[in-house]
């Protein structure tokens, strides 16, 4: 990996952020993991970003509110799943930053148990005072920005000044700014370390993330290949998703094209049987994590994410790749919502 260049101006400066996280967060080794798997594996551990149980969602929302405090708006609005960890931070940080928020909840997984319904992200969300708004359409997510919408406009009516953070692809990737930076702050690491990396892996739903590191990466001159682990949609779509913020990203910046589609790799061997559902690539992930290095990675993301990683080395997929980075995203308030998945791989 090439050193931190100094980028002057910096490119991020005139985007508003406001400061919720802790980082720089840990760069860890994975010495188990790695001597079981033949290859060097490190975790850079933004489940430990600090706020309300942590994630990669604290680097977005610092860009997100940011903007949203320098608007001067008093409620903030978004939509996600039921275990969304993405609605428990916005929560959280709203509960900080004394501003009304609302959550759209989008009931996107059928067959659900009571824990899912009640419990983990969702028990915490409403523990931050947001109010709740339930989304019953099912896996849309263009429908779920038009209703989210919908509810801003009443609000707006009845005089607050409502800042609606957007998931649509088409939309701004304010958030993923937060990883542009995040991608200085891992080649500070690395070089500072003595590091050599030759991948590094994240789960990749809305793609900001992905994206964000890929973008930061190339941005200060790092040739580092950034895989994606399809959680929400398969590695066509998501691929198109990634570049598509990535372009978004060089003209919000007023920056030459840095990343190409070659550079988009994304990979979908973890998602069956689909977003929010494990399979046994995913769950198996989940347990070794936790028994061979004490490490908590959720069913829907991050284990989602470390599947894919372990499973592509096992199938030989990996093999040009000794120094790998796994980017723990969070996720594990969620552990409680899939207690039956929990409890099943606990006794295999
Ligand atoms: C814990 C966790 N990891 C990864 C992701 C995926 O990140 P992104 O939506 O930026 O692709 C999410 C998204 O909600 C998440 O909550």
């Amino acid at each position: 990996m090439s050193r931190t260049v100094a980028i002057s101006p910096n490119p991020l400066d005139p985007f508003p952020r406001v400061e919720l996280g802790h980082v720089p967060t840990p760069l860890e080794r994975l010495p188990r993991l790695s001597e079981m798997h033949g290859v060097r594996l490190y975790v850079k551990r933004d489940d430990c970003t600090g706020l309300a149980f942590g994630g990669n969602k604290v680097r977005q929302l610092e860009f997100y509110l940011g903007d949203a405090l320098a608007k001067d708006c008093d409620t903030v609005l978004s939509t996600g799943a039921v275990q969304s960890n993405y609605m428990r931070l916005l929560a959280a940080a709203a509960s900080k930053l004394g501003l009304e928020c609302h959550i759209q909840v989008e009931h996107r997984v059928d067959n659900v148990s009571t824990e899912y319904r009640c419990s983990g992200n969702r028990l915490l969300t409403g523990l931050f005072g947001s109010h709740i708004h339930d989304y019953c359409g099912g896996e849309d997510e263009k429908g779920a920005d038009r209703a989210v919408h919908l509810v801003a406009d009443r609000l707006e009516k009845q005089g607050r000044k409502p800042y609606v953070i957007p998931l649509a692809p088409t939309k701004e990737p304010k958030g993923a700014l937060g990883y542009v930076l995040a991608a200085g702050e891992l080649i500070q690491q690395t070089d500072d370390r003595g590091l050599a990396p030759d991948l590094v892996v994240v789960g990749s739903g809305s793609g900001l993330t992905h994206a964000g590191l890929l973008f930061g990466l190339r941005l200060h001159g790092s040739g580092l290949p950034v895989l994606g682990a399809c959680v929400r949609r398969n590695r066509e779509l998501q691929a198109s998703r990634v570049l598509g913020h990535c372009s978004h990203l060089s003209t919000m910046m007023n920056l030459p094209k840095l990343v190409e589609k070659k550079d988009v790799w994304v990979d979908d061997c973890a998602l069956a049987p689909g977003y929010g559902k494990a399979s046994r690539i995913v769950t198996s992930a989940v347990h070794l994590a936790a028994t061979r290095e004490g490490l908590l990675t959720d069913p829907v993301y991050s284990g989602k994410a470390l599947g894919c990683l372990l499973h592509m080395v096992k199938a030989g997929k990996l093999a040009r790749h000794k120094e790998i980075i796994f980017v723990h995203t969070g996720g594990a308030p969620a552990l409680f919502a899939y207690r039956t998945d929990v409890e099943e791989y606990g006794v295999k």
